[in-house]
């Protein structure tokens, strides 16, 4: 058997007619930047999310952005988030001339938000929890010391549409979300897209102003802005694909329920916090062996990923913040140990049970 880390033909293939029937009608139309599909898509996915807005734009790294443009949040001012991320979250802050400021994460791999009051400085203007791998943080907390201190919560949640914390969805919890619909997401376009969430009036009208150059209206462009808009047909397809989403996530914990009753005494399965309902963008076991299994998985054909291998801090691009090996031992730690499985909408339980064999026999030390 071959198991691919992930395979987007389980979920696009039984929407293919659909598809190329909304392609075909577009054909004709000349709607292709911020078009209808857009303004309905963004109603759709806001009302999913629960937020009262929805803006698409460009990507997950630019969603960040231009709420931090937003929130008026850039040169001389700190923005709090984690080692454990993907580069995008530290490279958005950056971006607007702000400084990453980070702090470690903790056995389910989200923000340790009892180290997040160390680092608040007067410059402190905002905290940018990560929902890593579908997973919500400690948002209760995270709420609490942004209003003790007066700062605004961005929430990346671009690994966790649907994902719940109490009764709410990823991208309600906090000031504004971004999300990213890159192909490989739970929901993904057939291209690059990004999403912004938010239920405050004055900021989603700004940010609607930023990414199409500033403008109040055509030529009038009252701010200074970017070109940050998403496209008419990636639309199409994102509100295709949007009533299916929770299908896909069950199916997904499907998969993660069996590989957690099956692994949980050979190697360390995913921890799920209290009040969470994760959507495994990604199912990330940890072991000391990490290289040689991965190795051993990859000659008995399934295919294994690294989210991620080296923590923001000891990446090149992040040297200038002056942080030293050592500064975030756990995610350290698990930059070194953790190891992505195959999970994705469509994959079946043989598949599964197949990875999860080999999984058991080279701790056994005997390959079948
Ligand atoms: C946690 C996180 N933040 C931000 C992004 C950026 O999204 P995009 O690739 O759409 O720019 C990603 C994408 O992989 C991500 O995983």
């Amino acid at each position: 058997m071959n198991i691919p880390f992930l395979d987007l033909n389980r979920t696009h293939r039984p929407l293919r007619e659909a598809l190329l029937k909304q392609f075909a009608e577009h054909f004709d139309k000349n709607d292709f930047i911020l078009g209808k599909a857009v303004e309905e898509f963004e109603k759709e996915f806001a009302t999913y999310c629960g937020t009262a807005y929805g803006i698409g734009v460009a990507n997950g790294l630019q969603a960040l952005e231009l709420i931090l443009k937003a929130m008026n949040i850039g040169p001389q001012d700190e923005v709090i988030t984690v080692a454990n991320t993907f580069h995008a979250t530290p490279a958005a802050i950056y971006a607007v001339g702000a400084r990453p400021i980070l702090v470690d994460t903790k056995e389910d791999f989200t923000i340790d938000t009892s180290l997040i009051e160390s680092v608040i400085t007067p410059k402190t203007k905002a905290i940018m929890p990560v929902h890593l791998y579908g997973q919500v943080c400690d948002m209760d907390e995270i709420m609490n010391i942004a209003k003790r201190h007066n700062l605004y919560v961005i929430e990346d949640a671009c690994q966790s549409h649907g994902s719940m914390y109490k009764n709410k969805r990823a991208g309600n919890l906090g000031h504004a979300a971004a999300f990213s619909f890159y192909p490989g997401k739970n929901l993904g376009a057939f291209g690059d897209g990004g999403f912004i969430t938010t239920n405050d009036a004055n900021l989603m009208n700004k940010i609607k102003m930023i990414r199409n150059y500033g403008q109040s209206k055509k030529y009038c462009h009252d701010i200074l802005g970017v070109n940050s808009r998403l496209d008419t047909l990636q639309a199409t397809v994102l509100r295709l694909k949007l009533p299916h989403l929770d299908y896909w996530n069950s199916q997904r914990k499907n998969i993660a329920e069996r590989y957690c009753a099956a692994l949980k005494d050979v190697v360390q399965v995913p921890m799920i916090s209290k009040d969470r309902d994760h959507i495994y963008h990604l199912f990330v076991i940890r072991t000391d062996k990490r290289e040689e299994l991965m190795h051993y998985l990859k000659e008995k054909g399934i295919d294994s990923g690294l989210h991620y291998p080296v923590p923001i801090h000891l990446q090149k691009a992040f040297e200038y913040l002056g942080y030293s090996k050592g500064a975030f031992p756990k995610s350290e730690l698990y930059a070194d140990t953790i190891l992505s499985i195959p999970i994705f909408p469509g994959m079946t339980d043989a598949e599964a049970d197949y990875v999860i064999n080999h999984i058991k026999s080279f701790f056994a030390g005997s390959s079948i």
